[in-house]
């Protein structure tokens, strides 16, 4: 009897135990549940888990530099409000499972320098500007996994050419489970590079699955994206007045590319899969332009090409994403995402 009145006792105990608590509802901000604009593509389904950001921590405002370095550290969780203009004096790191929403219809303003994910997991950036950023990307991935990036507003200036900024979103070693959405980028040469370096190519070959849907790139020259290595799914997005090689699949790397549709005027190449990197892209460094080795592209829905050329030198084998998505109808593409890409629409 000594012996089974425990185990009777623990028995008794698991049948009458209480259910777990219930982890308390999401703040909103996260993209998940009935919002209007939710999360979609590898950035929520992946082999890694969906990414939440903060959703599971407390929230905090923050107004001074000082109080948003300290808030977006360390990896507990945590929801950051981004309460007016941050002129960083270094980029801002940022830890794993943080959210940075910025406040009110002009966003969370960051200027001077910009974000850095570096060797992070589970981050949440929206209703940001990045402006005119002078030390280095505006937005920084590096060997970072689950990150969304939507309704932001990336922009600078096409007046001092293609070598004085770099680059808007550049996703780099290995990262990987990554989407990007509903984004207002402008004004800007060098756009969104995803792999950066040929001597990584064994590091990053198999990562960079990028989901871009529903940005709005407007006046820029080059990378809208540029991918090595990996894979990107690039659906829905505006194009108007991209210069020169809009999307290009190079090094290997393999492109699905559907609904996008491309405007004047201005417009150079909308879509290449050659190796070949434009001198336009970074005369100060490659006057003759950058060889590589060609890339692949698979396209799924139509597109509208515009006044835009196209070359595709090589057709690749990602034809599924593997996760669910809902095509917007081409015709309404322009105007949905005229109206719902960047600041104050979240
Ligand atoms: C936060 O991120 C780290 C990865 O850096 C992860 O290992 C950890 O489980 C996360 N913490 C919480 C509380 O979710
Ligand atoms: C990031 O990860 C890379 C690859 O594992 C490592 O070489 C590097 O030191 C890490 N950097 C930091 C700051 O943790
Ligand atoms: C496409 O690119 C290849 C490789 O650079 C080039 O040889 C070919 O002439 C281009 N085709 C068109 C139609 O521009
Ligand atoms: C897809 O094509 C690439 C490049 O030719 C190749 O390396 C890869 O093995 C192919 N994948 C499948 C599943 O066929």
């Amino acid at each position: 009897m000594r012996l089974i009145t425990p185990v009777l006792l623990s028995l008794l105990s698991l049948t009458f135990a209480s259910p777990p608590p219930r982890p308390p509802p999401r703040p909103p901000g996260h993209g998940h549940g009935k919002e209007k604009y939710p999360l979609v593509g590898y950035g929520l389904e992946n082999p890694l888990g969906p990414t939440t950001g903060g959703a599971d921590g407390p929230i905090v405002t923050v107004c001074t530099v000082e109080a948003l370095q300290s808030a977006v550290a360390g990896t507990e969780p945590r929801t950051v409000l981004l309460d007016g203009s941050f002129e960083l004096p270094e980029p801002l790191q940022v830890g794993s499972n943080k959210s940075l929403l910025g406040v009110g219809r002009s966003g969370g303003r960051i200027t001077k320098n910009g974000i850095s994910i570096l060797n992070g997991t589970n981050v949440i950036l929206r209703n940001l500007y990045v402006g005119f950023i002078e030390g280095g990307d505006g937005l920084a991935i590096q060997g970072s996994t689950r990150v969304w990036v939507d309704h932001n507003e990336f922009e600078s200036d096409m007046d001092h050419g293609p070598d004085y900024y770099d680059g808007q979103v550049d996703i780099v070693r290995a990262s990987d489970w990554i989407t990007v959405s509903w984004n207002y980028f402008h004004d800007h040469w060098k756009s969104s590079l995803v792999g950066n370096s040929d001597a990584l190519r064994d590091v990053d070959f198999g990562h960079l699955h990028i989901t871009y849907h529903h940005n709005h790139w407007k006046n820029s020259g080059t990378r809208g994206p540029a991918g090595r290595f990996g894979h990107q799914h690039i659906y829905n997005n505006l194009y108007t007045s991209f210069r020169y090689q809009a999307i290009h699949s190079r090094s290997d790397n393999q492109m699905l590319v559907e609904g996008n549709v491309f405007r004047g005027p201005n417009t150079g190449e909308a879509l290449s899969t050659y190796g070949l990197v434009v001198p336009a892209d970074s005369p100060n460094t490659s006057p003759d332009g950058d060889f590589e080795i060609d890339g692949f592209v698979n396209l799924g829905a139509r597109n509208d090409w515009g006044p835009a050329t196209v070359n595709i030198t090589q057709v690749g084998n990602f034809t599924e994403t593997g996760y669910r998505y809902e095509l917007t109808p081409l015709w309404k593409v322009g105007r949905e995402v005229e109206r719902g890409a960047g600041l104050g629409r979240i």
